[in-house]
């Protein structure tokens, strides 16, 4: 194997550790340069000319280098989104926690499998039981548990696959016999994986109807009420009522009590996408925004977002974890069954399935309950004096109510006319980005219009940070005002 570079694998029985060890010590004196420097970096740099890819998507016949290799894997994170900079506040992208990549480098070492036990001995017992504990921190009581997913998307396409074949008994035989048309409930500003769900589920997109809500992004309960008759009426069968805790532009709450009620009293199930908002479990002053969630039959909990792990990390969680042997396994038979413990690929649509656990137990552990609440607090800090800064302005206004650490806002002044105002808010975006305060905003479509969007997980963007956004807003108001 003369082709072989002698660093392609690592040896196991030791006879190359001095040139792996030159290997990784070059890759972290390359994560070190960049990532201590990362505020020195736009947080979002300018993109490389399409020529570049080009001629790196060029698979070479003979080995190249490893050292000219992270030369250029330099250039790409010096041209790769920052979320790590303190201006990064465009979406839920967070600096990750260092243990979590340090877990994502453990686990590559190691290659296990979430498929099964006998694949990843470890991982697959050490997932069930950090699930079980987040379960009972959204206090879903004893019965309850959950598993992993990549990405928030899968996770609520899951909860919903469960939903329809409990409510329809449908593992076995679809749903292609029933002579009604199978809808559920979610608001019109529930992200848009739900329709992603409708449509993968065979159910059409047009299945997830969209509930109005109120000015402040929450879903109205007497709309919910309308929605339903109508579906009824229609001859529809509803069979699930999703509330959103942290929408994804302006990050506000569903009325979740009143939408559990709502859906026990009609037999719907009750799912939770708390993909963002559920972080506020390690919040003592916050966590109140949350109440009523442990009723839900489901939740979406992403940890890559407000817990600050690694992409992928996402959970789907269940009050009664048994309702995946009855309504979603599919057995693997070639697998060794331990009863005890789960295949895990038999639970989940994903079948190999990367080791998402050990990253997020590692930062579970070292950042603590304590640790994430100070996190949160500082957040919730930052948004209010963004919040109160918006306020203060006559020509800024706020899409809605902040209930967590997102400030949805946009430039609206009087005496220009209201066609000018998205133009106007693009260019105020681009000014920030510019200007010396170096901050990303994004500019999300919300209501027909464009908005500026804060999201302020960094737990470095500081009061200081918010002060220079808003010099910098003024003086872009001061010139082109
Ligand atoms: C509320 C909400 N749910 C679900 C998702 C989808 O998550 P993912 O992009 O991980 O699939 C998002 C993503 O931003 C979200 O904001």
């Amino acid at each position: 194997m003369n082709a072989l570079p002698k660093t392609a694998f690592i040896d196991p029985t030791g006879h190359n550790r001095a040139e792996i060890e030159a290997l990784l010590q070059q890759a972290v004196a390359l994560v070190l340069a960049e990532m201590t420097q990362a505020v020195a970096r736009s947080p979002l740099p300018e993109a490389l000319h399409s020529e570049q890819f080009e001629q790196w998507a060029q698979i070479p016949e003979r080995s190249v280098e490893a050292a000219a290799l992270l030369e250029v894997v330099r250039s790409h994170l010096q041209h790769s989104m920052n979320a790590a900079h303190p201006g990064y506040m465009g979406h839920m992208d967070s600096i990750p926690t260092t243990m979590s990549v340090v877990g994502d480098l453990l686990v590559a070492a190691l290659n296990n499998n979430m498929l099964s036990v006998e694949m990843s001995p470890v991982f697959s017992r050490l997932e069930p039981l950090v699930m079980q504990q987040l379960a009972a921190q959204f206090g879903l009581g004893v019965a309850a548990g959950g598993v992993m997913v990549s990405g928030g998307s899968l996770a609520n396409l899951q909860a919903l696959i469960v939903a329809r074949n409990a409510h329809f008994d449908a593992l076995k035989t679809g749903i292609v016999g029933l002579d009604r048309q199978p809808v559920f409930f979610v608001s019109e500003v529930a992200h848009t994986s739900m329709q992603k769900a409708a449509m993968v589920m065979g159910l059409g997109a047009e299945s997830a109807i969209a509930i109005r809500t109120n000015a402040n992004s929450q879903l109205e309960i007497s709309d919910l009420h309308e929605k339903f008759g109508q579906a009824h009426r229609a001859g529809q069968a509803p069979f699930a009522l999703v509330a959103t805790a942290g929408t994804t532009v302006t990050g506000n709450i569903d009325p979740i009590a009143a939408m559990a009620e709502f859906a026990q009293a009609h037999s719907l199930w009750f799912h939770v996408d708390a993909a963002y908002g559920g972080a506020l479990i390690f919040s003592p002053e916050h966590r109140h925004h949350l109440a009523g969630i442990e009723q839900a039959d489901s939740i979406t909990f992403n940890p890559q977002k407000w817990l600050y792990i690694t992409k992928t990390c996402a959970t789907v969680l269940f009050k009664d974890f048994d309702v995946l042997n009855r309504h979603f396994r599919i057995a693997a038979p070639y697998m060794a069954d331990d009863s005890q413990w789960p295949n895990l690929g038999e639970l989940t649509v994903q079948g190999t399935r990367h080791p998402d656990i050990l990253k997020l137990w590692l930062s579970l552990q070292h950042l603590g309950k304590a640790g994430y609440a100070d996190i949160i607090r500082h957040n919730y800090a930052i948004a209010t004096q963004f919040a109160k800064a918006v306020t203060a302005r006559p020509d800024l206004k706020l899409a809605s109510a902040p209930q967590m650490n997102l400030v949805c806002f946009r430039l609206q002044p009087q005496h220009i006319p209201p066609e000018q105002w998205d133009d106007l808010n693009a260019q105020l975006q681009r000014h920030l980005l510019t200007a010396a305060s170096s901050i990303f905003l994004s500019l999300p479509l919300y209501r027909r219009q464009r908005w500026l969007k804060a999201v302020l997980l960094n737990p470095y963007s500081s009061s200081e940070t918010i002060s220079q956004l808003f010099e910098s807003l003024d003086l872009f108001i001061q010139k082109n005002l």
